[in-house]
């Protein structure tokens, strides 16, 4: 399932990403902000319970989060700008970061770092990549979640091709992917089209 986060103010920050005039302090506190609008939709269907608690006012059962706890997963590296930021959203949660390079003759993703927490099979997961260009990466991402026992996970991307949502699509059907835009398609050299550029060396001012 792919949602995409239509609200206007995802919207409107997402056009200043893609304008090639915005600068990396922008850039970076764009992303980070969008990925915070991100999570509050990705997040909504966290379990709530109740807890009694007195206000000054009077005593009351107010909600809190229940259920599992959650694992952030950065695909690196322009991953890390979107756990980053919604780290501070749940402070609670475990952090783990998964590395990927594309072997040159098979093409294939290959993994250099996969550092994840240790009970990520009990953990909500959810999986960053700003942009989900081929697919390739992030499904390998998510193999090896699924390898480590992960078993509930989202996919939190700011922009996706068509080319790389069917491929979660295919590979991970029980994924949801959650979305600021899906674009029009990938030219010949991967990027997403019209797109934003190069979403980590946007981030980190590298080229
Ligand atoms: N990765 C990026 O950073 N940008 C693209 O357009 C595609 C992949």
């Amino acid at each position: 399932m792919v949602s995409v986060v239509t609200h206007p103010l995802v919207q409107h920050k997402l056009t200043l990403m893609r304008d090639v005039r915005t600068g990396v302090k922008e850039f970076r506190e764009l992303a980070s902000e969008v990925s915070l609008l991100l999570a509050y939709e990705a997040m909504r269907d966290l379990e709530l319970t109740t807890e009694t608690l007195e206000t000054p006012i009077q005593q009351g059962d107010f909600p809190v989060l229940t259920g599992k706890k959650l694992a952030l997963v950065a695909i690196l590296r322009a991953g890390l700008i979107m756990t980053e930021a919604i780290v501070t959203l749940v402070p609670a949660a475990k952090v783990g970061h998964i590395g990927l390079y594309r072997d040159p003759e098979t093409l294939l993703p290959v993994a250099y770092y996969n550092k994840l927490p240790a009970d990520i099979a009990e953990r909500r997961v959810f999986v960053t990549d700003p942009m989900l260009a081929t697919g390739g990466s992030a499904s390998a991402a998510i193999q090896s979640l699924k390898d480590a026992g992960a078993q509930n996970i989202t996919l939190m991307c700011i922009l996706a091709a068509p080319e790389g949502v069917a491929v979660i699509e295919r590979d991970h059907p029980d994924v949801h992917i959650v979305v600021a835009a899906v674009d029009s398609h990938l030219n010949d050299h991967g990027y997403i089209v019209p797109g934003l550029g190069d979403a980590g060396d946007r981030i980190y001012g590298t080229k």
